[in-house]
């Protein structure tokens, strides 16, 4: 509970001499706890925070909703900025109302499924919006997926229609699908004024034609409905949907900028693609709830970001760390703090680039959190204390229960007790995140089969009975009770932004020509944020490794981020009791000619091949010279 100290003191203060010694002690309160004001502050914002949301969400709102408000409240403001191109409130909102129009037209209803394949531009706002006010779902495919992988995320979504944004590379990973996208009795539309190749369809001169006026008949859309589906840890082709109801939308887009004080005149400058929670919930999705602008760059890149901002005058940057990294290693420049940035918000943003990035672009305030697509919780840093994603001391966790269980670093896998429970780690030593599931709001979790979303349960951790979501990241929380990430444990690492599953590049390089055994990992590179996948192979008795066809099989069956930069070839691959893969040593031995005996690879994409790594070329990546 909060301490009762507290209250005491306002009430007490000022009465005499026991006043004195009342407020005496509650110096020395302070003074010994002094987190204890702060949190109380932070969870007192929260939880007002968390009633109106509560009173949006019952009086049955949405996105929608947020949207209408909006659009009411200023039609002429301008809401999408991109390149020249200005829209307002109300043209975008004519633009979504042709896209229901035309979808509904032609039989599309509440529950059936569209997938989009589109950069981030005007026009996915202006569909994403439209099919929403149908009521149709959205698959959200990544715009860097082919092949398999696609059609697997297509699939699995049960989508019947897929429509093509802008961008020829986007057309041609279609063509390359067409035929088992017809086998699928799919219906394909293309965005923009190319002409359609045969067997799809273009769409912007239909919608043009459609009335700008509401649906016919209104169609009931409560936050219990799914808005889309987002994809995560594509790495082998076999990316999961998490199911975003309308509710957990409005639940990212609008309790997280309360406390990072956005205003309604900001204006958001988004980069970070819109088939990811980043981009679309806390960037678009904040901005409608706020009644904002966005500017938009179809993909991130360091050359235009400040000129962009300084362009379209932006208040609020959208990050994850690796981008804000990429920010600090342009070449400086005189102008780097002219600007009008006074916040970044977003995730994962290193300590060792925090302060870097703050001073250099003269940056005021980071909003730092922490939270997971699929995940239940979410924690920020309001604080601007560096490094840190939150609060939690134990009156906060009374507000937000989680807690940190000791976990066997290799495997993930939480170490339990003779008598079958966890234990909780002490302060300053790193854990495993849980936070409960209530029993009264079960976890969404995955589309498909129950299994994927059961793997992230965990049962009987304090008490028989009890079930908490497994976040999958050791966190460690300090004396002050700041609470810090300290990284993804067991089989997924970051990479590049996106999350890599081990288990799943280790099955693709299974399968390669003269590998007899393979054990993947991610290992530190310095000056580079997350892990660069690598992976220790066993090859086949007599064979000699095929390089140029190992990096042939692995650039066809891999994602770029999910390809092993380094390999290393060994005699035998350490297990643990229950037969798993060791990774630790590995991880720590990482590609240090200096520490491991076996001989070691690096990928040569010039040479298309994997060519063995000396001490010069090791120096060079850690010295951050190479390219990776
Ligand atoms: C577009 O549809 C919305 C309802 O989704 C409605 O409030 C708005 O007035 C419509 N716009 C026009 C121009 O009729
Ligand atoms: C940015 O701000 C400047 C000065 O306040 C103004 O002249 C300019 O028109 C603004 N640009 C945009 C795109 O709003």
């Amino acid at each position: 509970m909060w301490p009762d100290e507290i209250d005491k003191k306002t009430v007490l203060y000022g009465t005499g001499a026991v006043g004195g010694a009342i407020a005496a002690a509650a110096g020395l309160y302070r003074f010994l706890y002094p987190y204890a004001l702060r949190d109380r502050r932070q969870a007192q914002l929260e939880m007002a925070v968390i009633e109106r949301f509560t009173n949006i969400i019952t009086s049955g709102g949405t996105v929608l909703t947020q949207w209408a408000d909006a659009v009411r409240r200023q039609p002429d403001k301008p809401f999408l900025l991109s390149g020249a191109e200005v829209h307002t409130y109300r043209d975008v909102d004519n633009m979504a109302n042709r896209t229901a129009n035309f979808f509904h037209r032609r039989g599309f209803r509440k529950g059936d499924t569209v997938a989009l394949l589109i950069y981030n531009e005007p026009a996915f706002v202006w569909t994403f919006l439209g099919l929403a006010k149908v009521g149709v779902k959205m698959a959200l495919l990544n715009t860097n997926l082919r092949g398999q992988a696609m059609m697997h995320c297509f699939r699995i979504a049960g989508a019947t229609s897929l429509i093509v944004g802008q961008g020829q590379p986007l057309l041609d990973a279609t063509l390359e699908l067409l035929p088992e996208l017809q086998a699928e009795g799919a219906t394909i539309w293309l965005q923009g004024s190319a002409p359609p190749p045969a067997g799809v369809s273009a769409l912007d001169g239909l919608v043009q034609q459609e009335s700008d006026q509401p649906l016919p008949s209104p169609v009931s859309i409560t936050p219990a409905d799914t808005l889309c589906y987002i994809y995560t840890s594509g790495t082998t082709g076999l990316p999961k949907a998490a199911i975003i109801l309308h509710g957990k939308f409005l639940a990212i887009s609008y309790t997280l900028v309360h406390y990072a004080g956005v205003q309604s005149d900001d204006i958001f400058y988004i980069t970070l693609p819109m088939y990811h929670t980043s981009g679309l919930a806390l960037g678009l999705g904040t901005a409608i709830t706020k009644g904002a602008t966005v500017a938009f760059r179809s993909k991130f890149s360091v050359r235009h970001f400040w000129d962009d901002c300084r362009r379209y005058n932006a208040t609020v940057i959208i990050y994850i760390g690796e981008l804000l990294r990429y920010l600090c290693t342009a070449p400086e420049r005189p102008d780097d703090k002219d600007h009008k940035v006074r916040l970044a918000f977003g995730n994962g943003l290193r300590p060792d680039i925090w302060e870097q990035f703050q001073d250099r672009f003269g940056i005021p305030r980071i909003g730092e959190f922490y939270g997971m697509t699929e995940g239940p919780m979410g924690l920020i840093n309001v604080h601007n204390k560096v490094g840190a994603v939150g609060v939690a001391s134990p009156a906060y966790r009374t507000h937000k229960p989680f807690t940190l269980i000791g976990c066997d670093i290799d495997t993930g896998e939480p170490i339990r007790r003779k008598d079958g429970k966890c234990t909780e780690v002490k302060i300053g030593a790193p854990g495993l995140l849980v936070t409960p599931v209530p029993p009264d709001a079960p976890y969404t979790g995955y589309l498909g089969k129950p299994e994927l979303t059961e793997k992230k349960i965990l049962r009987n951790v304090f008490q028989d009975g009890d079930a908490f979501f497994n976040t999958g990241d050791l966190m460690m929380i300090d004396r002050d009770y700041f609470i810090y990430f300290v990284d993804r444990v067991g089989d997924t690492f970051r990479w590049k932004g996106e999350n890599v599953a081990t288990t799943e590049v280790a099955q693709v390089l299974s399968k390669m020509a003269g590998v007899q055994e393979v054990n993947v990992y991610g290992v530190k590179v310095p000056g580079q944020d997350g892990r660069a996948g690598m992976a220790s192979i066993i090859p086949q008795p007599g064979q000699k490794p095929d390089f140029r066809r190992w990096y042939r099989y692995i650039t066809t069956k891999l994602p770029t981020y999910a390809r092993p930069l380094f390999l290393r070839l060994t005699q035998q691959i350490q297990v643990t009791g229950t037969f798993k893969h060791q990774k630790a040593a590995l991880v720590k031995e990482g590609f240090d000619p200096r520490r491991v005996k076996d001989p070691l690879f690096v990928i040569d994409n010039a040479k298309k091949s994997y060519v063995s790594l000396g001490e010069t070329a090791y120096r060079k990546i850690a010295g951050g010279q190479a390219r990776l």
